[in-house]
């Protein structure tokens, strides 16, 4: 691998959060840590707090400093889990919800990929792109009574072009990289890589339609960039039928907020265990990996969470971050250890530690 001419620097927010973020963020920080020299990045971390534990310390759960330091300091940040209270309590909102708002991450990137030695699993290595501010989440909700006493609610589902586009996008670029990924040595089952646009416009014409009609134009619009990609469209009911039957059909999935939502969830639970599967928030110019699983109280402090989940998110930030050599070795390395399948934390049936897990995947790199 040829040196590059300069050195990179690189800072990165650490947001642990709460219970089991605290024990895997800094699996993240070594594998940054321990990436080859002759890629010629250079990392620092700055420490910040968010979360149940920050709120009940400070009466917020997302400081300022936190935003700030993001926004002026970072290029990009790692977010643990957050525990949220069981009851509603004054005061206390989601920290990762406002942390998308404020940096204006408007696409969810779910890559969801299976670990070869769990017993029966079907080959699984597929991304959902999902939009993240839009469509029905508005919440623009009204109720109303009609003159005979019963009640109807309504809810705008709000589909932009402007949205639609940035998401498609998004989506057509992360084809490309992926594959310049698995070309790199990544394992895969893909070939040629695939956009799948869900929606259900034979339905909802316009809005639906708007949001299909204009990834397609993204497409169209650049017909050279894209010409490898194999572009498809489905509508997102027999799209959730064929995805749990030939998971191995998909690779990149396009999706408005709702059924990329839905669409999330399902697929993690094609690949066995919540502690593999990673996320990356999304914008212009900055991303936050986060792993999909929340704080684990139940395993809080016993040093088993799986770490699987943090090192990928890492990798996904680093793709976003454009080095795509460096999340290359990190993915591999991660393959390399599920595909073995001997030092693995319980979740996966092994009876290892997240330490040991994290040593693994340092030696591979
Ligand atoms: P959870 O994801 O924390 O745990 C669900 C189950 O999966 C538990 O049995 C847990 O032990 C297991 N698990 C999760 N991650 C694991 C890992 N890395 N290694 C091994 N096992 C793992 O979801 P749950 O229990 O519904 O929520 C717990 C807390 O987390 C709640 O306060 C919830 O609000 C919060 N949460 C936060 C999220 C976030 O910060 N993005 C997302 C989901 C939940
Ligand atoms: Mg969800």
């Amino acid at each position: 691998m040829a040196a590059r001419a300069a050195t990179r620097n690189l800072r990165i927010g650490l947001i642990p959060g709460d219970g089991i973020g605290r024990e895997v963020i800094p699996a993240g920080r070594k594998v940054l840590e321990a990436l080859p020299s002759s890629l010629g990045l250079n990392f620092s971390f700055i420490d910040l707090e968010a979360g149940w534990g920050t709120f009940q310390a400070t009466g917020t759960a997302l400081p300022e400093r936190t935003v700030e330091t993001l926004k002026k300091e970072c290029n990009g940040a790692l977010f643990g889990a957050v525990s949220s209270p069981t009851t509603k309590v004054a005061g206390y909102s989601s920290p990762i919800v406002a942390l998308r708002k404020r940096l204006n991450l408007y696409a969810n990137v779910r890559p969801v990929k299976s670990v070869s030695t769990v017993p029966g699993a079907k080959p699984v290595d597929l991304v959902i792109v999902r939009e993240n501010t839009e469509d029905l989440y508005v919440k623009e909700e009204t109720t109303r009574t009609l003159e005979d006493g019963t009640k109807v609610a309504e809810a705008i589902k709000r589909i932009s072009e402007t949205a639609s586009k940035r998401i498609g996008k998004i989506a057509l670029e992360l084809a490309l990289s992926r594959q310049k990924i698995r070309n790199g040595g990544g394992i895969s089952h893909h070939s040629v890589p695939k956009l799948t646009v869900t929606h259900k416009s034979n339905v909802l014409s316009q809005t639906d339609g708007l949001f299909r009609e204009t990834v397609r134009a993204v497409y169209d619009a650049e017909k050279a960039r894209y010409q490898g990609i194999t572009y498809e469209e489905q509508i997102v009911d027999s799209m959730v039928y064929k995805l749990f039957l030939i998971p191995s059909d998909y690779d990149v999935i396009v999706a408005p907020n709702l059924y990329g939502d839905i669409l999330s969830d399902g697929a993690a639970a094609l690949v066995g265990s919540l502690g593999v599967v990673p996320s990356a928030n999304v914008g212009d110019d900055f991303a936050i990996g986060e792993p999909c699983h929340g704080s684990a109280p139940d395993i809080e402090g016993r040093g088993i969470a799986n770490p699987v989940a943090t090192i990928r998110s890492v990798g996904v930030m680093l793709e976003f971050m454009g080095e795509t050599e460096a999340a290359a070795v990190v993915h591999r390395a991660v393959d390399a250890n599920l595909a073995e399948g001997l030092i693995k934390t319980p979740d996966l049936g092994g009876s290892n530690t997240t330490e040991e897990v994290v040593a693994d995947v340092l030696r591979r790199m």
